[in-house]
């Protein structure tokens, strides 16, 4: 089964972006992680970072018929891009969204997602484990039965 994990805008600079909201862990490391993950699971994943919104869309349809599933991190676009939900909607791929931060617990304006609504599940609030957690759920779904 293939996975892609999409990461939004300012997640490239994780580790040194404001580790005691994000963590000290990077974008690497948690890549790595999850790769043992994704090995554990018989998954195998398409990995990537764009910090403009078009560029994240074009990434979407461009899986395709080439991946089973998303996990997304959308950063700030999460809060305001009705075009990535459509982009997903449009590639009739299931995702789990995912934050490193509990967003409920921050600014109104981080509270409320845009791609929410159409996402399998949302995991927030747990840093990096998040993304194990996202991956271990989504495949589960994906899997028969699931
Ligand atoms: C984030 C939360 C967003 O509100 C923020 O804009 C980010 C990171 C998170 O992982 O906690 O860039 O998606």
């Amino acid at each position: 089964m293939k996975i892609a994990v999409l990461n939004g805008p300012n997640l490239n600079l994780l580790g040194t972006r404001e580790p005691a909201l994000y963590g000290r862990e990077s974008l690497a490391d948690i890549e790595r992680s999850l790769r043992a993950v994704a090995k554990e699971l018989g998954a195998e994943l398409q990995f990537a970072q764009h910090n403009g919104e078009g560029q994240l869309i074009d990434a979407i349809h461009g899986l395709r018929g080439k991946v089973s599933g998303v996990v997304i991190n959308a950063g700030a676009y999460t809060h305001s891009s009705l075009a990535i939900r459509d982009a997903l909607t449009a590639v009739e791929l299931p995702f789990v969204e995912v934050h490193l931060t509990n967003v409920y617990a921050r600014e109104p304006e981080r509270r409320h997602s845009m791609l929410a609504p159409a996402a399998v599940g949302v995991v927030v609030g747990l840093g990096a484990y998040g993304y194990e957690l996202a991956l271990r759920g989504l495949t589960r779904k994906l899997a028969p039965g699931g």
